[in-house]
């Protein structure tokens, strides 16, 4: 069963919307809107995956990334040579990219419901997204399939539900919904219920994988020793990393589907 991870509740006044847009734009801000180096990205477990699977690039190759932050990937793909389009729902940092990127296509907009023909995508992909929703992922992915092309990949990151978090709720029990203290944040998935998501919603998978593992074990170490999170915790965390299982450690899934 997909897990739900809460967090401290917000202004109750506040529509989802605004709550998304708030959330992910004091995030933006807090790193300064220091955009990643190209070179952190290709090194990226992202990467390889869309360098197999992705079409090859053309001016006309048309590819969405949905939840684009501060628009690493697509300065990336523009690089590549395809034709990338930005959506974000955090407002100032949309505007941002609009105006440092003025030839570019960043727009401001709600994941589950674009202003987008039907058809329009050779290639979708979004990191760490569809998960927001209370209610699913399903209206992320009924949009996906609508304006991607047939035959169109998409390229999904989410977090993943691993042993590791599994084992914890086996002896403490799964998180439980408070009202008067917490919301919801996102949903953790296994890998079978990824592929059944792009079952059910007319994809086809073609490959999942668990990644970051590394920054899974920081977590672990963190949250099981008290290990400090910082320079150290992260250099132990890589050194060990290579020794560890995936399933139980990795913090996201990564999944490839086309469009049947
Ligand atoms: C985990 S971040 C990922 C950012 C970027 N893809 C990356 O890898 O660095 C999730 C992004 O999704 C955006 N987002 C959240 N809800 C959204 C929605 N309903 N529609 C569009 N974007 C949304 C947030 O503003 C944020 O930039």
């Amino acid at each position: 069963m997909m897990r739900a991870d809460y967090s401290i509740k917000s202004d109750p006044s506040l529509t989802e919307e605004d709550r998304l847009d708030n959330h992910w734009t004091e995030n933006w801000n807090k790193i300064d809107n220091q955009r990643r180096a190209q070179w952190r990205i290709k090194v990226r477990p992202e990467y390889k995956v869309v360098r197999k699977y992705a079409p090859q690039p053309g001016r006309t190759v048309r590819v969405l990334d949905g939840g684009c932050g501060l628009g690493e990937w697509c300065i990336l793909l523009k690089n590549l040579g395809y034709e990338p389009y930005g959506l974000d729902l955090s407002t100032p940092t949309v505007q941002a990219l609009r105006s440092e990127f003025p030839d570019m296509h960043f727009v401001r907009e709600d994941i589950r419901k674009t202003s987008f023909d039907d058809n329009f995508f050779d290639l979708y992909i979004s990191w760490g997204t569809f998960e927001h929703f209370e209610n699913g992922l399903q209206d992320c992915f009924q949009e996906a399939y609508r304006v991607l092309k047939p035959g169109g990949s998409l390229i999904i990151s989410v977090p993943f539900y691993n042993r590791r978090l599994k084992d914890i709720d086996a002896k403490h029990g799964a998180p439980v919904k408070d009202n008067a203290i917490n919301e919801f944040y996102q949903w953790r998935l296994e890998p079978d219920e990824l592929a059944n998501e792009f079952k059910i919603n007319g994809f086809e998978t073609k490959h999942i994988e668990p990644i970051y593992t590394r920054e899974g074990l920081n977590r672990h170490m963190h949250h099981a020793y008290g290990f400090p999170y910082g320079k150290l915790s992260r250099l132990s965390a890589l050194a060990l990393s290579p020794f560890v299982d995936p399933r139980k450690y990795a913090h996201m899934l990564i999944g490839v589907a086309t469009k049947k």
